[in-house]
């Protein structure tokens, strides 16, 4: 199994994310690291401890990073979509964590993991990515250990948090722009042009909650989540943004992406937070740093697989 660590604030996608790790065996989850975004890092790192409490996971470490972006804090926003406690204000309804945290900072962790690898390991940011820069800029020489990051955000053509900007880079623009742009490893992006179109309709969920414990669980966390995905997409569906990202860690492929030039707005003001993706292949002043954007998968294949993957452990 490929060597993996999921860099997380949960977040109602996020648990559905680290299900679907927790479920894989082409994936070996060697840590958790969290940061503040849906909530506050405490809560976050309870929340990623519960969660590997409910697949029975509690082997996995859990670390806890940044508290605040690098160089802007907003004032929180996002609890009226993930609830107070980031888990649909359901958070207590899940087992409580056994294992203690790991006392070293994520960044530390994610160190630690890279260094005794023996293969490159899979890094999937699936929130502010404050860790992610702060890790390159204190260990530039673990970056040949990476073999990719996986990372949820950005929206070419649409936001969420603002018109123009997706939350989990309008958290922490700078960070976001040292790790896509300023940075050299190989980074796949999973924008929300895409994790739109993945969502997940209430037939969906029902089989989920009909699965077992673990998908019942998963699924009476998301009231809030639905509520506001149903204003959101003008139908009874809910966007799994983070699970998209880690579909294509676990089966690489499953997205399809294409490279193209991509730069990130961290100037102060309505565009801050703004991912531009600039396709003009034949142009010689494009701007940014050229990635793989996913920008496409067969839907109702990669519905099923979440599915599938979510409601049984194997
Ligand atoms: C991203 O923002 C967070 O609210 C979700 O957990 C996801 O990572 C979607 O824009
Ligand atoms: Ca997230």
């Amino acid at each position: 199994p490929r060597p993996l660590v999921v860099d997380t604030d949960p977040g109602i996608d996020d648990a559905f994310a680290l299900v679907l790790a927790a479920h894989s065996p082409e994936v070996d989850l060697r840590a958790l690291t969290t940061v503040f975004g849906n909530v506050g890092l405490e809560s976050t790192t309870l929340n990623a401890r519960r969660l590997l409490a409910l697949v029975g996971r509690e082997d996995v470490p859990v670390a806890a990073g940044a508290a605040r972006p690098l160089v802007y804090p907003q004032p929180p926003r996002a609890a009226l979509i993930h609830g107070d406690d980031g888990l649909g204000g359901q958070g207590a309804s899940l087992p409580t964590p056994g294992a203690e945290v790991d006392p070293r900072p994520a960044v530390e962790v994610l160190a630690d993991v890279l260094r005794r690898a023996d293969e490159p390991v899979t890094i999937a940011p699936i929130g502010p990515m404050t860790n992610i820069a702060l890790l390159l800029a204190s260990y530039p020489e673990l970056k040949p250990k990476i073999e990719r990051l996986v990372v949820m955000g950005g929206g070419l053509e649409i936001g969420n948090i603002t018109a123009t900007a997706e939350f989990n880079i309008w958290s922490d623009p700078e960070a976001a722009r040292r790790v896509l742009v300023e940075e050299d490893v190989p980074v796949v992006l999973v924008p929300i042009d895409l994790t739109h179109r993945c969502a997940v309709d209430s037939e969906w969920l029902d089989t989920l909650a009909n699965s077992g414990p673990v998908g019942e669980s998963l699924v009476g966390l998301t009231a809030p989540y639905r509520a506001n995905y149903r204003k959101a997409l003008s139908r009874d569906a809910m966007a799994l943004h983070d699970a998209v990202a880690l579909a294509e860690v676990i089966q690489p492929g499953i997205l399809r992406c294409e490279r193209m030039a991509v730069e990130v707005e961290c100037g102060v003001g309505p565009t801050r937070g703004m991912v531009i993706g600039d396709r003009r292949n034949h142009s010689t002043n494009r701007v940014g740093r050229e990635i793989e954007v996913a920008v496409d998968a067969d839907l109702d294949a990669l519905r099923a697989f979440l599915l599938d993957r979510m409601g049984s452990s194997r």
